[in-house]
């Protein structure tokens, strides 16, 4: 039988881990939740990240998903741990694929990590990168202006390059090699974050380390799709159908999926109740 796989993401971002699970595993069907209204969840606190989560989790396990992505690494943060524990579906997040990616990448050992407020502050890329290797040096950095950048849809030409060269400065003084996009957002803007970070600099996106670790607990956990119908993937999003279509075909290259507004609280509210 047919199941999805889900995956939530405050926005867009968890676009970037989809493309790499789409191109990976072509007959996989994806279920896709932005909370694009509430987005950014960076600033937020931990309580609120993990109450949006949630509500983004439930409303996928009642579509039947067999195994759930937290394409967020703010959330991943928060909620990772938990959702493993209370879930009895597989549950991947992005902070792990994403070190694993850095440390196959860095020669000298000195890795720099951005990210939202919230996913730096909770010194996860940290813990992560030095557990697998006590030996490098992590450098990190909140960049609170690049998930509205992205969210903007502005997000290419000079003035986005600005604000990215504005963002990243402190950063850059360092002398890291690789450098971890540490926010499912920034892919996005992944050419503008190179041409700022220059050449020496290993940009490193988590999506295809990510889409790796799903397909390999697919097959582990004899869940992989052996069947011929395509994919048809659904997405939905909390804000603008049309904001959201736009960068899903931009950044997809394709345009054979549904995108669904919903209202996360209302829909959680009405499936408790049937
Ligand atoms: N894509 C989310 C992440 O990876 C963006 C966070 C936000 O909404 O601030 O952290």
């Amino acid at each position: 039988m047919r199941k999805p796989i889900g995956v939530i993401d405050s926005g867009v971002g968890g676009l970037t881990v989809v493309s790499e699970m789409i191109r990976q595993l072509p007959k996989e069907e994806i279920i896709y939740i932005g909370d694009t209204a509430r987005c950014p969840y960076g600033p937020r606190s931990e309580e609120e990240v993990r109450e949006f989560t949630w509500e983004m989790i439930h409303y996928l396990l009642s579509e039947n998903i067999k195994l759930l992505v937290i394409g967020c690494n703010t959330a991943t943060a928060v909620v990772l741990e938990e959702a493993k524990e209370k879930l009895s579906i597989p549950v991947i997040g992005v902070i792990h694929p994403g070190a694993i990616a850095a440390l196959k990448t860095t020669n000298n050992k000195e890795v720099g990590v951005i990210g939202t407020e919230g996913t730096i502050s909770s010194g996860a890329y940290y813990r992560e990168l030095t557990t697998i290797n006590d030996k490098v040096k992590v450098v990190s950095l909140a960049c609170p202006t690049l998930v509205p950048l992205v969210e903007s849809g502005e997000y290419e030409g000079v003035e986005a390059k600005s604000i990215i060269q504005e963002a990243l400065s402190p950063i850059l003084d360092y002398n890291i090699d690789s450098l971890i996009l540490g926010c499912t957002h920034y892919p996005l803007i992944a050419p503008l974050i190179q041409e700022v970070a220059g050449s020496k600099v290993a940009v490193i996106c988590s999506g295809d380390e990510t889409a790796r670790e799903v397909s390999t607990l697919l097959y582990y956990e004899n869940l992989l799709y052996t069947g011929e119908k395509p994919p048809s993937h659904v997405f939905y999003t909390t804000g603008s159908k049309e904001m959201f279509t736009t960068v899903a075909e931009n950044w997809l290259g394709r345009n054979d999926f549904t995108v669904r507004e919903t209202d996360l609280k209302l829909s959680v509210a009405l499936r408790k109740k049937i």
